[in-house]
């Protein structure tokens, strides 16, 4: 028997992350050493090493029996829920009516792209979701590179939307921002706003990481700043480390009624609701209580001191630049400075650049710039600072708050040690490369015919 599969999916690829999955489990059978035994240093997963709240993790057990289907927007304790919990940290006054959740912020993403007229402005560098999700909806879009300081301009903004003459626009806003871990702040979301405005541009404004921002005080949520243009997306899978749960939700702009209305349809003919269960254990997960707060407190400074950490280390390395994070578990790391040495090695591309620190020694996981929605031959990439026990690193924080610089130094040496080694392990790569020394091209081979 031979299945034809539609063209339209095959003319989609497996997202990145997928990819790298694949590649990461066939990798401990490909490596040419056979007694090296080291998995690797893992910097490439967007995945948030804490265990799930216990207040979630109860909740869940105790409406396990719930069998019956939720309502498609999501059940009511839930979108009210969500509504106090915007009110509480985001400071936005969104009424339950406009909240609608969904099987994690990705799908909601998609099921927004899918029901908006416009052509995309996709910021770049991205997260690697967005751009199989627009090629696959075949969706004009355009790239809206970002200035040498991480972030894009309104300015540059601007000059892209008076180029486009659709109706409407539809802006990605990542805000904090996965590969750099900056945040966009008060002064610039406003001057985003008032382009938006001025060029019928609409927001999907991704704030999936708006808990991890280290001074909390600092996030400013769009849906503040422009509530009649934009629809926030968030979730548990960051900043309750639930990204399994699959849970997140859209609060739709003010008066969008009949985009909620037409939203709802696409929800109910693709998916009906979210699971029952987990809706009622993110009722938990969304409830203000001291619990959750001291959680989120506690996970956003063990990101911010392990942050700090491998920024001052990798920039310590010659030659390595690196954004400062200011929220999230990543940072983007700009290797261009060696590009005639990665070209003499014939690793021509930041995905080669990325395999080639997978192989035998170096054995270090990252993200290459061109799953990042950068050109192919732009060295930068993405580490996730996220290489380490979780569970135990925030048992060891609260038992002793690092406070001076020293006990922070060593508060990350004695619990990151492999992102400390793996940093190290990056320098070593690049001090190599210079000498022109261990840097097997031939290994590449092996990796060769693993789907990256
Ligand atoms: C920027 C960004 N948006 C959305 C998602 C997906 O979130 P969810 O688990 O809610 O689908 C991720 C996950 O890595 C992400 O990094």
């Amino acid at each position: 028997m031979k299945f034809v599969v539609d063209q339209q999916v095959e003319d989609i690829e497996l997202p990145e992350n997928l990819k790298l999955n694949t590649f990461l489990k066939e990798f401990h059978s490909d490596c040419s050493h056979p007694q090296c035994g080291f998995g690797f240093y893992g910097f490439a997963f967007g995945q948030s090493p804490f265990p799930v709240p216990n207040s979630i993790q109860e909740a869940l057990i105790k409406n396990v029996h719930k069998g019956s289907y939720a309502p498609v927007p999501g059940i009511p304790e839930l979108r009210d829920a969500i509504s106090e919990y915007n009110k509480y940290y985001f400071r936005i006054d969104a009424d339950p009516q406009r909240i609608y959740v969904g099987p994690g912020t990705k799908e909601l993403i998609f099921n927004l792209l899918e029901i908006l007229h416009g052509t995309v402005i996709l910021p770049t560098p991205a997260w690697l979701g967005y751009l199989p999700q627009i090629r696959f909806l075949k969706k004009n879009y355009h790239m809206l590179p970002s200035r040498a300081n991480g972030k894009f301009s309104s300015h540059d903004l601007r000059k892209l939307a008076l180029r486009l003459h659709d109706r409407q626009k539809i802006l990605i806003l990542n805000n904090p921002h996965n590969p750099t871990g900056l945040v966009y702040d008060r002064l610039e979301l406003e001057e985003i706003a008032d382009v938006c405005r001025e060029q019928g541009i609409i927001i999907i404004s991704d704030e999936i990481y708006a808990q991890t921002t280290y001074d909390f005080s600092q996030f400013v949520s769009m849906g503040k700043i422009y509530p009649e243009g934009t629809f926030v997306t968030n979730g548990l899978s960051k900043s309750h480390a639930a990204g399994g749960y699959r849970l997140g939700y859209v609060i739709f702009p003010q008066h969008a009624v009949d985009v909620r209305r037409q939203f709802k349809k696409i929800l109910a003919t693709e998916y009906t609701a979210v699971s029952t269960p987990i809706q009622h254990a993110a009722v938990a997960g969304f409830e203000i209580s001291p619990e959750i707060d001291e959680y989120f407190e506690t996970t956003r400074n063990i990101h911010h001191l392990i942050g700090d950490y491998t920024y001052h280390a990798l920039s310590e390395i010659e030659g390595i630049k690196a954004t400062k994070p200011e929220a999230t578990f990543y940072l983007l790391a700009d290797f261009n400075t060696f590009a005639t040495e990665l070209q003499r090695s014939k690793i021509s591309t930041s995905q080669k650049l990325s395999e080639s620190l997978m192989v035998h020694p170096y054995h270090t996981a990252i993200v290459g710039g061109d799953s990042l929605v950068l050109e192919r031959n732009d060295y930068r990439a993405r580490i996730a600072f996220i290489d380490y026990d979780g569970a135990e690193v925030y048992r060891n924080y609260q038992n002793q708050k690092p406070k001076t610089h020293s006990e922070k130094l060593e508060f990350v040496k004695t619990n990151a040690p492999r992102v400390v080694s793996g940093i190290k392990m990056i320098g070593t790569f690049f001090d190599n490369l210079k000498r022109n020394a261990g840097i097997k091209i031939e290994t590449q081979e092996t990796l060769m015919h693993v789907t990256i």
